[in-house]
């Protein structure tokens, strides 16, 4: 006994670790002294005592560390799409010290013990760094980095994830989990995204904590105030930091790295309606007939899990769907596009297509001893695909066509945590191709991200034009497969206004197409209640109303004749903004900054903005102002930020960087427009496939300040948009020369709107006419004193004197 010890003792002391967690695995180590620093090509390679970590440079604002107290192993990642750029521009070395250069932050490494810490290279100011005591560290599997935390630091983002906006005082664990009408403070819900946003003085930063093990971030709730941390329960420490000046920036990286959306079809952006579960046929066609008889504006409709023979998926229900084709050709008819809701269950069942398909291919999740493993959902005991395999993706990706045949063009993945009855799914089941493999530990949390990928790439593929695909689990860069929803939400005013700050959040984290269960997913909402709900809806993403089984009816027309006409106002006004929503999905694309912004991305060193009466505002697109407000006030405290704002119902102007109190009537969400804002709107059509009247209006607000605003617009479904058949002009508002200037169109695509209509609001009332590329043309005024001249749409640019 007295030799073992005394051996191991040698050789730890040989491997320069004297460290006593080498010797007894059971307390927590840390990095340790330097031992060398080797620059290569690829970037920085650390020795210390007791790990190693390798620096390298994905931009000058963007830095990954990846640290083993081992070896490293073969490098991977569900998120990022990009690999290094280059290694540092400078190295300089002192006895303490060793800084490292790119063109925009310096990384600051000291010797003993090794921590990390990342300066602004040109102002010199500290970002971030580690903290002193800790940095690093290693505890069992578990793998973690202590950070210290400035007094005035303020932390933002994490995706879906309850809360106030800033998350200081906050702790979050990352297990993708089902989590049917979750607690307002519930945590985890259905999405890992483990990036956040760092605010403190001047200074932004952000870090994405590239692991799926379970994680966990702990924002300073639990420490001695002077240190935040995060985690994993496994895996690699693997960070990327970023070190943009200001949060639209480091979104813009974080998007480079993770991947953004692509266009997605136009009608997915209209009013969708859903249930669990239209059926029979008949009620979904009368249904959608309603819709169309009250001239409610809609594009889509849901088969929930009723559609499917005993909830298998890939099949139709004999009884309630006995011909699809024909049903969804009727609804085709009345301009419906139709989503399907897929679950990854495959349900146990010989002579079932997927399932024999499945067993004799080997493509599903195992138990270690190779059986596969079977758990408990809607279909009854069912095995889950390993979508880890893109063998497995391929055959998924393929299947589509049981429901693409039919005439389907939208694919609603749910339960994909995935999700069992009992939750608690073994830890060891084992996913991924051979030399590949992992269990759950590691699967869990991309086993969403995976799935959406399997179905994006194969009914894009199908189709052959874009389809809408919708998940509940995720991972960081989802955005590159699909849209989001939060997941079972509940009928109430204080779940409204946390589904804002999920979307709010998620936008932060990358994911710019979102939504919530309109009303709310669990229970029955007042009239009032889903009035103020669906106005919210307009300016949210994705635009659905969803409920239960149990709730009663949700339709806008449930709620008595005054409701349904309010409602069918609101979703009107949904149809109008399509030209300025769809522009803000492409800026989307673009930029990867979300359509629904959160205050902190403009304003983000306004104190007032995380304020809890100022923190669920936010900003739809470049200039619409929204502050949700809940159903039972009939006025609310805004809180506008610097610059000049109008109310939009109503034109009336405000000086910003001030609370006002705005009135709330329920046909009236106080929504603004930035002085100076351009909103391309339509008239109302019932559904995106109408062709309407052809004009489009240019709305522009008087503002002492000038802006620019980048209109697109493309056939709204191919895939021609990528091959230039795109339709993109910007349009400047320059006030100093008293002009409207409309660029020329860039692209092949030719607008549907063949007529402009400027409309000037706040603008000299004495106005009479304006001068079009050097021509006068009379305006028209109307009863609220806006001006508006009708002027023909060329491709040339265009020159508005006012
Ligand atoms: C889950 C989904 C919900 C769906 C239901 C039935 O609860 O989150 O949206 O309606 O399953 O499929």
């Amino acid at each position: 006994m007295i030799k073992r010890k005394f051996l191991s003792l040698c050789i730890a002391i040989l491997a320069g670790s004297f460290n006593l967690s080498a010797q007894t695995g059971t307390l927590s180590s840390q990095l340790g002294k330097l031992q060398s620093a080797t620059q290569t090509a690829q970037g920085l390679l650390i020795r210390a005592e007791n790990g190693q970590v390798f620096l390298s440079v994905y931009q000058p604002t963007i830095i990954r560390l990846r640290a083993v107290n081992q070896t490293f192993k073969p490098d991977s990642s569900q998120a990022v799409i990009r690999t290094v750029t280059g290694g540092f521009s400078k190295l300089t070395e002192s006895s303490t010290e060793i800084l490292v250069n790119t063109d925009s932050i310096q990384v600051r490494i000291s010797k003993s013990p090794v921590r990390f810490s990342f300066y602004n290279i040109k102002t010199g100011v500290f970002l971030s760094g580690d903290d002193e005591r800790i940095g690093l560290s290693w505890n069992g599997t578990q793998v973690s980095n202590y950070r210290k935390l400035l007094p005035n630091e303020r932390f933002i983002g994490l995706g879906e994830k309850t809360g106030n906006l800033d998350r200081r005082g906050s702790t979050y664990v990352n297990w993708n989990s089902d989590v049917p009408a979750y607690a307002l403070n519930a945590d985890p819900l259905y999405k890992t995204i483990p990036f956040y946003i760092g605010i403190h003085d001047k200074a932004t930063y952000g870090i994405f904590f590239d692991n799926t093990h379970k994680s966990f971030f702990n924002f300073g709730a639990s420490t001695d105030d002077s240190m935040s941390y995060f985690g994993a329960e496994g895996g690699e420490l693997n960070y990327y930091f970023f070190g943009a000046s200001s949060v639209s920036r480091l979104i813009e990286d974080y998007t480079w790295l993770t991947g953004r959306m692509n266009m997605p079809p136009l009608w997915s952006l209209g009013y969708q309606q859903c249930r669990w579960s239209y059926k029979p046929d008949t009620q979904v066609l009368e249904i959608a007939k309603t819709f169309r008889d009250k001239k409610i504006p809609v594009d889509a409709i849901y088969l929930d899990i009723d559609y499917m023979d005993a909830y298998k998926i890939f099949t139709w229900s004999p009884k309630n769907f006995p011909n699809p084709k024909n049903t969804i050709d009727q609804l085709k008819g009345m301009g419906f596009h139709v989503v399907t809701i897929v679950d990854p269950g495959i349900k146990v069942e010989k002579g079932y297509k997927q399932y024999d398909e499945g067993v004799q291919k080997g493509y599903f999740a195992t138990y270690p001893n190779g059986e596969f493993y079977t758990g408990t959902v809607w279909p009854g005991p069912c095995h889950f695909p390993d979508f880890y395999r893109p063998e497995v993706r391929n055959w998924w990706g393929k299947s589509f066509s049981a429901l693409t045949e039919k005439g389907i063009d939208g694919f609603w993945n749910d339960m994909n945590e995935p999700a069992v009855w009992g939750q608690n799914i073994p830890d060891l089941i084992q996913f991924g191709a051979k030399g590949k493999q992992m269990t759950l530990r590691e699967a869990r949390n991309g086993y969403g991200l995976q799935m959406s990928r399997a179905t994006y790439e194969g009914t894009q593929d199908i189709l052959g034009r874009r389809a809408f695909v919708l998940t509940r689990a995720a991972y960081a860069g989802i955005q590159r497969y699909s849209a989001v929803w939060t997941g079972d939400n509940a009928s109430s005013d204080a779940h409204m206004l946390l589904g804002q700050r999920l979307v709010n959040s998620l936008g932060l984290s990358g994911v710019s197409y979102t939504g919530v269960d309109i009303g709310g997913f669990i229970g029955n909402p007042s009239a009032e209640l889903m009035m103020r709900w669906n106005s919210l809806g307009v300016y949210t993403p994705m635009f659905r109303n969803h409920s239960e089984i149990n709730a009663p009816m949700r339709e806008p027309w449930r709620f008595g004749p005054e409701a349904e006409a309010v409602m069918r106002k609101d979703i009107e006004q949904r149809y109008r903004l399509l030209p300025y929503i769809y522009s803000a999905f492409y800026k989307s694309t673009q930029t990867g900054l979300p359509v629904a912004l959160s205050l902190a991305i403009e304003y983000t060193t306004d104190a007032e903005v995380y304020k809890e009466a100022n923190q669920n505002e936010f900003l739809f697109g470049d200039n619409i102002l929204v502050a949700p407000v809940e159903s039972n006030k009939t006025s609310t405290s805004v809180y506008l930020p610097a610059g000049d704002w109008y109310r939009l119902s109503s034109d009336v102007s405000y000086t910003g960087n001030s609370t006002i109190e705005a009135a709330a009537p329920l046909h009236d969400l106080p929504v603004f427009v930035r002085a100076g804002g351009i909103i391309p709107m339509q008239t109302v059509v019932q559904n995106t496939s109408e062709k309407g009247d052809g004009i489009l209006s240019i709305h522009i607000w008087n503002g002492k300040k000038g802006s620019s605003y980048v209109y697109y617009e493309d056939d709204g479904s191919s895939f021609d948009n990528e091959k230039g058949s795109y339709y993109k002009r910007s349009i400047s508002f320059l006030p100093a020369k008293k002009q409207v200037l409309i660029d020329k169109v860039a692209g092949s695509f030719n607008s549907q709107f063949t007529q402009l209509n400027m409309v000037l609001h706040g603008f000299d009332t004495k106005l009479k006419n304006i001068m079009v590329n050097g021509k006068q043309v009379a305006i028209s005024r109307a009863a609220n004193g806006t001006a508006s001249a009708s002027i023909a749409n060329q491709t040339s640019s265009i020159s508005i004197g006012y």
